[in-house]
């Protein structure tokens, strides 16, 4: 069956942006001119996605607006001959199709994704974490599609990450199939580097199968108190495979400061228009 759903979690707090997520979304924050929302709302219909499902929460409705259409814009723009701008504008709004789910209480990543059960039936579908933005030539979802079309089975993104920073992962045990492929034996969420069962750390990006929303019910709470992905996937090895693909392309964590920064300015230097000044800003700052 073709992967034709996704769900984009937006629900998180922020708490690494406080205070701007006091009344801000996070994935409002620009890359260059485009909120973060939209790199992950363009990867998924670069790979081929029909239905976007955005699990949201209170003080999220910036994300609504943003993707609605604004006949009073349009009208201004038309009214001052902005053609271009317009029609971008209205493209925006025409993306694609997304519908909106509230998550009413915070309980976790594994949380968010079970509010969607019934939207996503029973069909393998797609998840994707925005606060991870990777640049890649092919949209890390297309690769990881084409990998669960091979095998039909779960496929989860992952890379190596530095050994001091398990805690901030999901870390899989990994048996290798080819190449950038591996079996997953199990995962642990965030743990430890003396108890890290590897280096490889699992990357906001999923291709689950419908079998994921039982075992997310019959998770309990893990680390932090919350109902995590992580877990749920640990128990349905039990019954299904689950493969890890080592993606091709850079990733940035833009959920905090830092990482936010570093996309920008990576973003910025591949910008025709931004490259030479910010080139040259860079320079005269060393
Ligand atoms: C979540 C997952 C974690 C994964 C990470 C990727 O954690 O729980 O397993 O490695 O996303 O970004 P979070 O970053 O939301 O704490």
């Amino acid at each position: 069956m073709k992967v034709r759903k996704v769900i984009i979690t937006v629900a998180g707090r922020g708490t690494r942006f406080l205070p701007l997520t006091r009344s801000q979304p996070k994935e409002m924050l620009p890359l260059i001119n485009k909120p973060l929302i939209q790199y992950a709302v363009e990867e998924a219909i670069g790979s081929g996605i029909e239905q976007i499902i955005l699990i949201t929460a209170l003080g999220k409705h910036a994300i609504e607006d943003y993707f609605d259409r604004s006949l009073e814009l349009e009208h201004v723009l038309e009214q001052k001959g902005k053609t271009k701008l317009l029609q971008e504008m209205r493209e925006l709004s025409s993306l694609v199709n997304i519908c909106y789910i509230r998550q009413k209480e915070q309980l976790g990543l594994g949380h968010a994704i079970l509010t969607a059960r019934e939207i996503i039936g029973d069909e393998p579908f797609a998840v994707i974490l925005p606060d991870d933005i990777i640049d890649s030539p092919t949209p890390v979802l297309r690769q990881m599609i084409a990998i669960y079309e091979h095998y039909r089975t779960n496929v989860i993104a992952v890379e190596p990450v530095n050994h001091q920073d398990t805690v901030k992962y999901g870390i899989i045990e990994p048996e290798e199939i080819s190449p950038r492929l591996y079996r997953v034996l199990s995962l642990v969420e965030k743990p430890r580097p003396s108890q890290a069962p590897s280096n490889l750390g699992v990357v906001g990006r999923y291709i689950l199968m419908p079998e994921i929303f039982d075992a997310l019910t019959a998770t309990p709470p893990g680390k932090i108190g919350e109902i995590q992905l992580t877990d749920a996937l640990q128990l349905l090895l039990g019954q299904q495979t689950i493969n890890a693909y080592e993606f091709e392309g850079k990733r940035y964590d833009t959920g905090n400061p830092l990482g936010w920064l570093k996309a920008n300015v990576a973003f910025g230097l591949k910008e025709p228009g931004i490259r030479e000044e910010l080139k040259k800003y860079l320079a005269q700052l060393e």
